[in-house]
């Protein structure tokens, strides 16, 4: 009798990784400091504290290779960890390709995504520092969903300002995030300075990351029982996602296979370097040797077509300075259906490490994406975030490269969300309405040219 072809490489509960890792001190160089926007110096670990507690900003600075996940975390986590590695035969077969496609699914967490491995230690060390309430921004719903739910765990409460496009386009996850107990605006709303302009021009506006941001940093800020959690682009963050990484070579090991692609999509970079810098870790140390590339949404191709420079996180400026890929803090991207991906910038932890020439990128428009998630969801049976349809664009692209080449590669990618609360997107592809904004470069100049100057 034929074997049976494996279809999913489990971890017990007890293989789970119990250290986040912080690839900082193994890069080549370390990447440069945020700045403090006032002084332009190098930002101390007070220029935080009025946005998060002490016990994350030392993450963020850490030069310690591993950190240990508190045990609480770790208990939180074995919930829906560790996470599943997929085969996806019947993609391949679908595809004709040699090629053997692996994805690790975080949809089985209670948000539906990655962003719980960063909400539920964020709430913890909040938690732990007597915060009584965290704000955030979410533009898929995703993250606000994460953290309303860790901040349910934890006896917090949290406010969410959700970008106004999918603010409309997705009224379930605003009733998902409340039912978890968080309260939830449209942005730009008119609760905040950063906010109230925006929505005089239109209150239909379809907001950004960088302005929903600006409005949850403006409320914490100010008050010492409210702290502000962001659900990407920071060290800590896409640290604590490296526990996707860590458990997927684990789960290579099992079955003694090893990646020559890896591909996954970049809005701020948390699950992309979550699931790549374990594997860049083994890469560095000459213990494998995949392509590494990160995939961008055409509409807002920060790592592609951004300069490399000092910029705000948010759109109203209130954030330190890092240096990043960016399309200009005053860059609104196109509501495209990938709200998650929608953010001027990029971390400047995976912006630093594409500089050095670690990783590679490409950026991939929206209907192609979702081209890719019908045949992935027609074939492997689960239906994809609109985020992750850029990564499984990309594999497919690779595994047609095989089936041309004759090549076997082993490809991996991060299907880092489920779609169930997109519908609204598929509907939109399947109906024909879904279009691709040719973007040029005329549509970054005025953005780019309101960089803030900040001496060589
Ligand atoms: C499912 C999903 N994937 C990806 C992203 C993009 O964020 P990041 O680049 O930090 O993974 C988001 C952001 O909201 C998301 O919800």
């Amino acid at each position: 009798m034929a074997e049976t072809p494996l279809h999913k490489v489990m971890l017990d509960e007890s293989e789970m990784p119990t250290r986040w890792y912080n690839i900082v001190p193994d890069l080549p160089s370390p990447p440069p400091p945020a700045l403090h926007p006032g002084t332009l110096q190098p930002a101390g670990p007070e220029d935080f504290l009025p946005l998060f507690p002490m016990d994350l900003i030392l993450q963020e600075v850490s030069t310690d290779r591993y950190i240990d996940i508190p045990a609480e975390v770790q208990d939180i986590y074995r919930m829906w960890r560790p996470s599943p590695l997929y085969r996806a035969h019947r993609l391949e077969k679908a595809l004709g390709t040699p090629a053997r496609i692996y994805y690790k699914y975080e949809g089985v967490s209670p948000a539906g995504s990655h962003k719980p491995n960063t909400a539920v230690p964020q709430a913890y060390y909040n938690a732990k520092a007597g915060v009584k309430k965290l704000t955030t921004e979410t533009g898929a719903g995703q993250w606000g969903t994460a953290l309303a739910f860790a901040c349910a765990l934890f006896d917090m409460a949290c406010e969410v300002w959700q970008v106004g496009a999918s603010y409309d386009a997705k009224p379930y996850r605003r009733t998902m995030m409340e039912v978890f107990g968080a309260s939830v605006h449209r942005s730009p709303s008119e609760l905040t300075a950063a906010g109230r302009a925006l929505f005089a021009q239109d209150p239909h506006h379809p907001g950004s990351l960088g302005i929903a941001i600006s409005e949850a940093v403006e409320i914490a800020a100010p008050d010492p029982e409210v702290r502000y959690a962001l659900g990407s682009v920071l060290n800590h963050v896409l640290m604590h996602q490296t526990i996707i990484g860590e458990e997927a070579l684990l789960q290579f090991a099992k079955i003694g296979e090893k990646p020559d692609v890896i591909v996954g999509c970049t809005g701020g970079g948390s699950n992309f370097g979550g699931l790549t810098f374990p594997f860049l870790r083994e890469k560095m140390a000459g213990n494998m040797t995949p392509t590494i590339r990160a995939v961008e949404p055409a509409s807002c191709p920060s790592l592609t077509q951004g300069v490399y420079a000092y910029d705000f996180g948010d759109t109203a400026g209130l954030t330190p300075l890092m240096k990043m890929h960016t399309l200009g803090h005053g860059f609104i991207p196109d509501p495209i259906h990938a709200g998650g991906l929608r953010y001027h910038g990029m971390s400047p932890l995976l912006s630093h490490i594409y500089e050095l020439g670690l990783i590679e990128a490409i950026a991939v428009p929206q209907t192609e994406c979702f081209g890719a998630a019908i045949q992935f969801a027609r074939t492997e049976g689960i239906v994809p975030a609109p985020e992750p349809t850029h990564a499984l664009a990309a594999c497919i692209r690779e595994a047609l490269a095989c089936k041309e080449s004759g090549e076997e590669k082993v490809i991996l990618t991060a299907l880092c969300g489920h779609g169930h609360l997109d519908l609204a997107s598929y509907d939109a592809y399947l109906s024909g309405t879904m279009v691709d904004e040719v973007i040029t470069g005329d549509r970054f100049t005025a953005a780019l040219a309101d960089l803030p100057q900040v001496p060589a």
